[in-house]
């Protein structure tokens, strides 16, 4: 039986895609930590959708996670076609004094077990000459960012990594798509302890998740979520990265002195 493993999909972006897919009858598997909620999900999408939801409960920054889950998965047999590499967390604050442990968790996680899921169910899907990958990225993955430099530099790596292996996967009709969501109504504000942002402007997770799955679609390597984020992300790259980079620095500076006191 084929399914679509989505990581991070106990809240946030991760949880809307399990939503939107669980629709479109996909079968689920669904991982993050939190096993309630990923529990709860997986119940009220069987009963509502008619379709099979599983439920990993894993820290995927643990030692092997990603060995764990794909053995978990092959034990029981299922066939991963679709892949969300979606977990993911920030941090905002000025690097030096930021909690180191931390900032290699999340390398760990938005870094080091996207590639190894990717690295793992891609074997499978090139035998099978079929599958889709979608990894999250952002548009922080565009510039360098003073005081989320960890985040961004994550997000620069998930970008580029995906871009070349969409591109090395292109004759084996598998499609693989780094969608760049801008600020987004989700809980990662606040997990990232970062400054208040106001959610106008913002977009919902859903609308991540309908502009990620109309790319996939279209079999594009790359997609940017929200026309305001799209200029931006355009802005972004062709402004001199000495001039972007300062910019961003100047405006959130007095923003973090301030949240400080
Ligand atoms: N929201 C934004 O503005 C925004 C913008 C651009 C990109 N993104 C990206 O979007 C992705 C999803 O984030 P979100 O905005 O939806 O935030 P979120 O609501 O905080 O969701 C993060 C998800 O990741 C899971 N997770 C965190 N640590 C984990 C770990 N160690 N092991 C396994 N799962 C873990 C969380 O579940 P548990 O806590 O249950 O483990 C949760 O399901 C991230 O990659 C983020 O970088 C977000």
């Amino acid at each position: 039986m084929k399914f679509t493993l989505i990581t991070g999909a106990s809240s946030g972006i991760g949880e809307a895609f399990a939503r939107k897919l669980a629709e479109e009858k996909h079968n689920l598997v669904l991982v993050a930590r939190s096993e309630i909620k990923l529990l709860e999900l997986c119940d009220e999408l069987m009963l509502q959708h008619q379709i099979t939801a599983h439920y990993v409960a894993l820290d995927l920054t643990e030692f092997e996670a990603d060995k764990k889950l794909f053995e978990e998965t092959q034990k029981h047999g299922y066939e991963i076609e679709w892949l969300i590499n979606n977990a993911g967390f920030g941090s905002m604050g000025d690097f030096a004094q930021l909690d180191l442990e931390r900032e290699l968790e999340m390398i760990s996680l938005n870094v080091m077990a996207l590639v190894a899921l990717t690295h793992r169910y891609l074997a499978i899907m090139r035998t099978r000459k079929s599958g889709v990958i979608i990894n999250v990225s952002s548009t922080a993955s565009f510039q360098a960012i003073p005081y989320m430099a960890t985040y961004a530099a994550t997000k620069a790596f998930v970008t580029s990594f995906s871009e070349a292996v969409a591109e090395e996967c292109r004759p084996f009709n598998i499609t693989v798509t780094a969608v760049c969501p801008g600020p987004t109504e989700t809980n990662f504000f606040a997990e990232a302890n970062a400054v208040p942002f106001s959610a106008k402007g913002m977009q919902t997770p859903e609308q991540v998740v309908e502009k990620a799955l109309k790319a996939v679609k279209a079999g594009k390597p790359l997609v940017v979520s929200g026309l305001a984020n799209y200029i931006g992300s355009v802005l972004g790259t062709i402004a001199p990265d000495s001039f972007v980079t300062r910019a961003i620095g100047t405006y959130l500076r007095p923003k973090l002195k301030e949240k400080k006191k």
